[in-house]
């Protein structure tokens, strides 16, 4: 067919829409995918039509619809986009969108059109739109929401939307301040590729309206790292995988070379599991995935190195982003100021782990265990209430603090909360089985900060080396790793963190009583029964 005819056909469509007042960039859109006439270079065409506007429109008989619309509207009902942070409310397609799925829902053959008789025939034999990335279909809940309003309202109580006012001019809604397919595709102009309206290789089309927020990784630069805008895999959240979990370890599984492996610390036997996120059953605090604790838009490489051996953490909370939590008081935060806000939206007051081990005093609740009230805790946020701990390495004094991070994450050098292959998520050994020999191994989460020359001079407590190394006691039969919450617990019983493990420890046989006392200054005394041996009581340095 010859190129000038089709042009003129195209001069004729244009100068009836020119007539009415209307203008349109036309000239990239021959041998685009929308030239669907025959001698076009697109891979779905006609047999033998060669006229380019017809599919769309027509200058005669033309539906009622504008503008001079060549094809019957879809009957079909659409399901419609929903997420569980959606503010819109999209109803069914209306407007421009309506005109776009006449093709693109893939249920009316494309060569179908008012103005003939008999619809035009297709090369190849297609029919309807091929299978593939064009056939949206008519479940449009793993498609950017369309047909809703959009309008300062909507922007407000999303708070990470720009005031439409100040969209770019390529960028419009419709007449209704609805946002449709055509805000984002002009079906006539591909100088941008896909029919978008404007540059999207550096996100600018979806900034143009959202403002997420900023990060400084080179791997997340673009939206489309881990957004898919059409046929997306997860349905809500339009994520380019099945979900959060499976789209970030899409890169960070060991794929991708500078993006760390932090997949392989999910499988193993102690994890935060992340795998089932978003679910079609719903449920999404059942389980943690990775925006839990990473907030995607905002978190950044961190200002400090990546921190992974002993010595108290210096990082910044970049690489968590701007995350909400819960802080030391049990209110909630939009925005963390410490790690430990992030642990105790699950951790604290609504705890899902149970303690690993059964304590004379038992806390399910970690932020009383570590709070600033507490009679006795490690110094997570605030400093502790010792003030002679002999053992201490050099890094460490009384006046630290902790994360919780400093005991818990991965046994294999990545950094974060992921997986260990140590029982209880935690970064070395801890055994807690009565009867362990010990060993720098057995006990290497605590030797990590704790001197163990020290601990087993007995430089504190005069029995550290009787109990732990003759008798094979692990520091779990006294020691509570965490904390003892206030009202929980008493300074004169249950400092140093002294709170014994009711599998191992059990009432003294004479007195009944199981308990330790703090005497002062390395003294104390301890009622309980331990070995088959009762100490009714027994002190220290020098029992009867
Ligand atoms: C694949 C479908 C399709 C084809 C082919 C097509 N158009 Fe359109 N056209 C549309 C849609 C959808 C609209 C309404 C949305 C819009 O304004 O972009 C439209 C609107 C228009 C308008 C009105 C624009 C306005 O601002 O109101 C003009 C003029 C126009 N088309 C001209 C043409 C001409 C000339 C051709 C042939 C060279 C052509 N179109 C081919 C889909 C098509
Ligand atoms: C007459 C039928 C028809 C209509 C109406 C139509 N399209 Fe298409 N569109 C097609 C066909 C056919 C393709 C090519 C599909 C393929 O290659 O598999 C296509 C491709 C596309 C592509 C992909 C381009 C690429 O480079 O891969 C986009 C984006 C698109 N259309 C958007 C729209 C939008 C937005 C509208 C409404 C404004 C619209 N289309 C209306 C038939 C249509
Ligand atoms: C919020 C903006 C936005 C809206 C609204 C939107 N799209 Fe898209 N669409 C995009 C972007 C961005 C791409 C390119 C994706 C890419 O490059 O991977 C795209 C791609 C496409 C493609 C090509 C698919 C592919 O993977 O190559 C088709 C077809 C399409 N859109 C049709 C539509 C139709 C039909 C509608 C309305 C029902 C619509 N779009 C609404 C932004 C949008
Ligand atoms: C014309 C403005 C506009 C453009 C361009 C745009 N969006 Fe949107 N997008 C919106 C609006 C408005 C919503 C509805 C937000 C709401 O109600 O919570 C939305 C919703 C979404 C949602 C679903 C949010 C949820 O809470 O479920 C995602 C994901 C999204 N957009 C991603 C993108 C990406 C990625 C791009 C670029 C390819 C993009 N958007 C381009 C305006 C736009
Ligand atoms: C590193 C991956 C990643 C990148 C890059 C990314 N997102 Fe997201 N985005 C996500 C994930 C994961 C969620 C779901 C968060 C949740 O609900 O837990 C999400 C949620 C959203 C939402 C809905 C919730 C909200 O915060 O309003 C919108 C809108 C959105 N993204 C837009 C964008 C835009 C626009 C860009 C580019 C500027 C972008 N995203 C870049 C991963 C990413
Ligand atoms: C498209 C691949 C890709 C996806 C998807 C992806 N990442 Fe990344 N991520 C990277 C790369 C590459 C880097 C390192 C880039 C750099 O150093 O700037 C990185 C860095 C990071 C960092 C900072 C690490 C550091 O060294 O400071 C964090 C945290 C992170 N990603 C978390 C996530 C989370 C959570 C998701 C899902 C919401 C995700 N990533 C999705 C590629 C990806
Ligand atoms: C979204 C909720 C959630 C958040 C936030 C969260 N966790 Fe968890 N955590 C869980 C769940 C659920 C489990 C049980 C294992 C599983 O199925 O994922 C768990 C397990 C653990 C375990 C292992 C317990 C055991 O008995 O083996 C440790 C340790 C842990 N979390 C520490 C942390 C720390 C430290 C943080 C803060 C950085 C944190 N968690 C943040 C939900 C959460
Ligand atoms: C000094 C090391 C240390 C610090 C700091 C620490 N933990 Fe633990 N945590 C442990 C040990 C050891 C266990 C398992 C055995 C035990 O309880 O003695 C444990 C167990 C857990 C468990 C399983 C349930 C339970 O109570 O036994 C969770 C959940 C947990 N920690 C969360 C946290 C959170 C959240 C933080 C920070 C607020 C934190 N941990 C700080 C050492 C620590
Ligand atoms: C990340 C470093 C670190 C790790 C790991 C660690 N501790 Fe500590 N520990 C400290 C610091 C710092 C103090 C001082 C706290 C204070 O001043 O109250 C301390 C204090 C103590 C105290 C004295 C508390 C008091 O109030 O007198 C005991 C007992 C203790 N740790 C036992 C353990 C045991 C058992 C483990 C192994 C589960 C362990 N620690 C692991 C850093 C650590
Ligand atoms: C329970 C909370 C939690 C969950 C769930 C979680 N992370 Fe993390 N992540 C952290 C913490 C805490 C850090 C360490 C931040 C720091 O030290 O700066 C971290 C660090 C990282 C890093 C940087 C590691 C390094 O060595 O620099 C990456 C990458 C990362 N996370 C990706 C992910 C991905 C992907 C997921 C989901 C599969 C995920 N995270 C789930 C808490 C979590
Ligand atoms: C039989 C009970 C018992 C066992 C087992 C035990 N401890 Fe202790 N530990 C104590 C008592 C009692 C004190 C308090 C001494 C005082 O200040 O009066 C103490 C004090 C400490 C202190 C604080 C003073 C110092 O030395 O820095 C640390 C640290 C400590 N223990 C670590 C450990 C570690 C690590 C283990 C296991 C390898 C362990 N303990 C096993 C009873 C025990």
């Amino acid at each position: 067919m010859s190129a000038i005819r089709r042009t003129a056909w195209m001069a004729a469509v244009g100068a009836l829409f020119a007539a009415t007042g209307a203008t349109a960039q036309v000239v990239s859109m021959v041998s685009s995918p929308h030239d669907l006439s025959a001698g076009s270079a697109a891979s779905v065409r006609a047999s033998s039509e060669d006229q380019v506007c017809i599919f769309c429109h027509t200058p005669h008989n033309a539906s009622p619809i504008a503008p001079l619309w060549n094809r019957a509207m879809s009957p079909q009902a659409y399901l419609v986009y929903t997420s569980r942070s959606l503010d819109a409310k999209p109803g069914q397609p209306t407007g421009d969108s309506k005109l776009c799925l006449s093709c693109h829902d893939g249920t009316i053959a494309l060569g179908s059109v008012l103005s003939r008789a008999t619809p035009i025939s297709m090369a190849g034999g297609v029919v309807t739109m091929p299978h593939g990335s064009g056939n949206l279909g008519t479940d449009l809940r793993d498609d950017h929401p369309i047909s809703f309003r959009y309008d300062s309202a909507l922007a407000t109580k999303d708070g990470k939307l720009r005031d439409p006012s100040g969209l770019p001019a390529s960028v419009q809604l419709d007449t209704n301040r609805e946002l449709q397919c055509t805000t984002c595709h002009d079906a006539h102009n591909n100088a941008f590729g896909k029919f978008l309206v404007m540059r999207n290789t550096n996100s600018e089309l979806c900034v143009s309206c959202h403002t997420v927020g900023q990060t400084d990784i080179q791997g997340h630069a673009q939206c489309v790292d881990c957004h898919q805008n059409h046929t997306a895999p997860s349905g809500e959240l339009l994520l380019k995988k099945q979900n959060i979990t499976k789209t970030c370890t899409s890169c960070h599984d060991g794929s991708h070379p500078k993006a760390v492996d932090v997949a392989s610390d999910m499988t193993k036997i102690s994890a935060h599991d992340t795998s089932s996120v978003p679910n079609p059953d719903g449920g999404f605090q059942a389980n943690s995935t990775c925006t839990s604790c990473h907030d995607p838009h905002t978190m950044t490489r961190g200002t400090a190195a990546r921190q992974t051996g002993p010595g108290p953490r210096t990082g910044s909370l970049g690489r968590l982003g701007r995350i909400d939590g819960v802080n030391a008081s049990g209110a909630p935060v939009s925005v963390i100021s410490a790690e430990q806000e992030v642990c105790y939206k699950c951790h604290g007051d609504g705890n899902v782990a149970m303690p690993r081990v059964g304590r004379r005093i038992s806390n399910a609740n970690v932020r009383l265990q570590f709070s600033p009230s507490a009679v006795s805790m490690h110094p997570v946020g605030v400093s502790g209430r010792a003030t002679d701990v002999p053992s201490l390495r050099p890094g460490w004094t009384t006046s630290s603090t902790m994360r919780c991070g400093d005991c818990h994450g991965s046994d294999s050098g990545a950094g974060g909360i992921h997986g260990s292959s140590h029982p209880g998520l935690l970064v070395a050994a801890y055994e807690t089985r009565d009867f362990t020999s010990e060993s720098a191994a057995a006990y290497a989460l605590c030797y990590q900060c704790h001197d163990r020359a020290s601990i087993l001079e007995n430089r504190s407590f005069p029995g550290h080396k009787l109990h732990i190394v003759d008798k094979q006691t692990p520091c779990a039969a006294c020691h509570d790793a965490h904390g003892i919450a206030a009202g929980q617990g008493r300074p004169s019983n249950n400092s140093h963190l002294i709170n014994f493990a009711t599998a191992i420890v059990l009432p003294d046989r004479v007195t009944g009583k199981l308990e330790y006392r703090d005497t002062g200054g390395f003294t104390g005394e301890c009622f309980l029964s331990c070995h088959g041996v009762d100490h009714s009581p027994k002190r220290y340095p020098t029992g009867p």
